[in-house]
């Protein structure tokens, strides 16, 4: 396992997110625990893309419970349709949004937060856990976070 994190200094995020993407596959190859592995997902991810909050929420018991994140302290518990992440897991889609202000039901957990990305990983059929992405900035997410997200979440679903 890598010990030390190479970052790309692109202002590119499509060269950024490909510096990245190998090294978070390596980082858990041979892992199993799924905790170790959000956690040091999270942290990649913070750290090599700069975003205000990155976090994990967990199906558990019929609602989602946070996980391992990077950022200032969140809700604990979301339940299935509400805010973003609720909605991502009802819906079982990915939900860009572009200002938090204007996705009715959004949770804010912090009112810095501007723009928001959630993505669901899938164990048989049903999503197991989102991937929460906040940003501080308006409309900061676009197909190419979706897309790039989207490997990092079948990564995910390897050790679910
Ligand atoms: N905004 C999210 C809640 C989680 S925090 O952003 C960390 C939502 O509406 O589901």
């Amino acid at each position: 396992m890598a010990e030390e994190l190479i970052i790309s200094t692109s202002t590119d995020k499509q060269e950024r997110y490909a510096t990245l993407i190998p090294q978070i596959q390596s980082l858990i190859e041979g892992e199993p625990d799924t905790i170790a592995n959000l956690s040091n997902i999270a942290a990649a991810l913070k750290q090599s893309m700069n975003f205000f909050w990155v976090g994990f929420y967990l199906v558990k018991n019929n609602e989602l419970v946070l996980g391992p994140f990077q950022g200032p302290i969140a809700c604990t518990r979301i339940q299935l349709g509400k805010g973003v992440c609720g909605t991502s897991w009802k819906e079982k889609k990915v939900i860009l949004v572009p200002d938090v202000e204007k996705f009715p039901g959004h949770i804010a957990c912090s009112s810095a937060s501007q723009s928001e990305i959630v993505l669901p990983a899938f164990k048989n059929g049903e999503v197991a856990l989102v991937l929460d992405l906040d940003s501080d900035k308006l409309d900061d997410f676009d197909g190419v976070d979706e897309k790039e997200l989207g490997k990092v979440m079948r990564l995910i679903e390897k050790f679910l």
